[in-house]
C-alpha cells in the first residue's frame, strides 16, 4: 500500500488540512436536512463522502444503496467490497482515499419490505452537484476517479461513454484532473463467471493506471 495523502511531503501544511477538515465536517453537516429535490422523502439520511481531507486520490459512485442508506456511509455494501478488494489489488489503501457519490440520498421506490433501487434523474444529480463540487474544491484531490456513467457525466457536465473514456486522462470542467472507469456493481451484475473475472480485472487495471497517474503528478 502507499501513501496517497498530502500529508506524504508534497502538499498542504498542517493548518491548511485541518481547515479542510473542518470545511467537510461544516459541508456534511448542512447536507444532512438537505431538502434540495425529493430523494430525501424515502432515504434514511444523507450519505455524505468521507475520507482524508487531503486525499490525493478521490473515488465517486452514482448514489448510496441500501446498506449505505442504512450505515450513514458509502460503499458499505456489496459494491464496497467490491471497490475495497479491488483498491487493495491495486496497491491503494482505502483509508488513503476520499470516497463519495455524486447523489447523496438513496433513490428507492419500497415495494413491501424492500427497497427497489433507482436511477436519479439527470436533474436530480445536477441538483446535488452543489455537494460534489464542494467536496472537489475542499479536498482539492490530484485526481477525482468517476466510477459510473452518472459520475462521469456529473463530473464531466458531457454525456460519456464509459467504455470509450476510461483509463485515459481527463481534465474536468472545473479544471479538476480526472479519470473515468466502470462501477463496482456494474461487475457485479455481469452473468457470466468468466465475463465478471474480466470486468472485474478491467476495474483493477484503471485503478493501477489510476495510482501511476497520481505517482507522476
Ligand atoms: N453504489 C454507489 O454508487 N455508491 C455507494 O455508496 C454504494 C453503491
Amino acid at each position: 500500500m502507499r501513501l496517497l495523502r498530502c500529508g506524504d511531503g508534497s502538499g498542504r501544511d498542517v493548518n491548511a488540512v485541518r481547515s479542510s477538515a473542518a470545511s467537510l465536517a461544516t459541508l456534511a453537516q448542512e447536507a444532512k436536512s438537505c431538502t434540495r429535490c425529493p430523494l430525501y422523502r424515502n432515504a434514511t439520511q444523507t450519505v455524505f463522502g468521507e475520507g482524508p481531507a487531503d486525499a490525493k486520490l478521490m473515488v465517486v459512485g452514482e448514489q448510496p444503496g441500501d446498506q449505505e442508506d442504512i450505515a450513514g456511509r458509502p460503499f458499505v455494501g456489496p459494491a464496497g467490497r467490491v471497490l475495497d478488494r479491488a483498491l487493495a489489488e491495486a496497491g491503494i489503501d482505502r483509508t488513503q482515499v476520499y470516497v463519495t457519490n455524486a447523489v447523496k440520498h438513496f433513490k428507492n421506490e419500497p415495494r413491501g419490505k424492500r427497497r427497489l433501487h433507482r436511477k436519479p434523474t439527470r436533474s436530480e444529480v445536477e441538483v446535488c452537484k452543489v455537494w460534489l463540487l464542494q467536496e472537489v474544491a475542499v479536498v482539492r484531490p490530484a485526481l477525482v476517479l468517476a466510477m459510473g456513467v452518472t459520475a462521469a457525466e456529473a463530473l464531466a457536465g458531457r454525456p460519456m461513454t464509459i467504455s470509450r473514456e476510461r483509463g485515459r486522462a481527463l481534465v474536468f470542467p472545473d479544471g479538476q484532473r480526472g479519470m473515468v472507469t466502470v462501477h463496482p456493481s456494474s461487475i457485479l451484475r455481469v452473468p457470466d463467471e468468466a465475463a465478471r473475472h474480466q470486468a472485474y480485472a478491467g476495474l483493477v487495471k484503471d485503478l493501477k493506471v489510476a495510482l501511476k497517474t497520481l505517482q507522476a503528478v
